[in-house]
């Protein structure tokens, strides 16, 4: 069964209070975004599997520990996965990023893909799904789905803010997806917006309100 892991650390939280504040400017709004995304991302990966290796120090020859297999792939939901990727790959430079472009529908807010290019070997890699916000679900249930289909076996969801109701469409669609979020609100509104959320993270990234 999936697991739920809200990463609520004092700086995550403080962080994110200043973003869901609409008078937050476009500019630290993405560097706030930025820096979330990278200490949530300690927790993310606290769990990717280690292999032993020697090493030869200065001193003597010994055992120690280091990721094993061909690792991590990050994969935002386009636009607004952009603005979690680069605080990821700060923590693992090495990570391969592929990309999922899907919008809501005004009307239905059911999802619509219009892009989508993966790492050829995504099959070998943990796969970190990002996107900010985990509204109906609809669009996180999707790119799993996606990412699934190209092969992948291990993925997780790593958003900032999600609603029940999304949490409970992603657990009940894919079941062995956990997800990391920075924080579980009350409920949607009549327009499928998270409340009391942040509005539209994509527009308030890239500055198009
Ligand atoms: C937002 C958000 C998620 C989706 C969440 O994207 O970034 O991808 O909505 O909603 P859901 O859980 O109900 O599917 P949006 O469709 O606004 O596209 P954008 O990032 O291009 O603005
Ligand atoms: N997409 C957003 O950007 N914000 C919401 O609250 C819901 C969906």
């Amino acid at each position: 069964m999936s697991t739920f892991h809200l990463v609520d650390h004092p700086l995550i939280q403080h962080k994110l209070t200043i973003m869901r504040d609409k008078n937050t400017t476009t500019k630290d709004f993405k560097q706030l975004l930025d820096e979330i995304s990278m200490l949530m991302g300690y927790e993310v990966t606290r769990d990717l599997p280690l292999e032993d290796v020697e090493v030869e120090t200065p001193i003597t020859r010994a055992t120690f520990k280091r990721i094993a297999g061909k690792k991590l792939a990050i994969v935002p939901i386009l636009r607004a996965g952009l603005g979690m990727v680069d605080g990821l790959l700060r923590l693992v430079p090495v990570a391969r990023v592929g990309h999922i472009g899907l919008y809501r529908d005004h009307v239905t807010h059911e999802p619509v893909e219009y892009y989508c290019k993966m790492p050829s070997d995504i099959e070998e890699r943990t796969v970190i799904i990002v996107d900010p916000m985990l509204a109906t679900g609809g669009s996180a249930a999707d790119a799993i789905t996606t990412v699934k289909a190209r092969g992948a076996k291990k993925i997780i969801l790593m958003c900032l803010v999600c609603a029940p109701e999304g949490v409970r469409r992603v657990q009940s669609t894919h079941p062995d997806v956990d997800i990391f979020a920075a924080a579980l609100d009350e409920r949607l509104n009549e327009n499928a917006y998270i409340v009391p959320g942040l509005g539209d993270a994509g527009d308030r990234i890239f500055g198009t309100l």
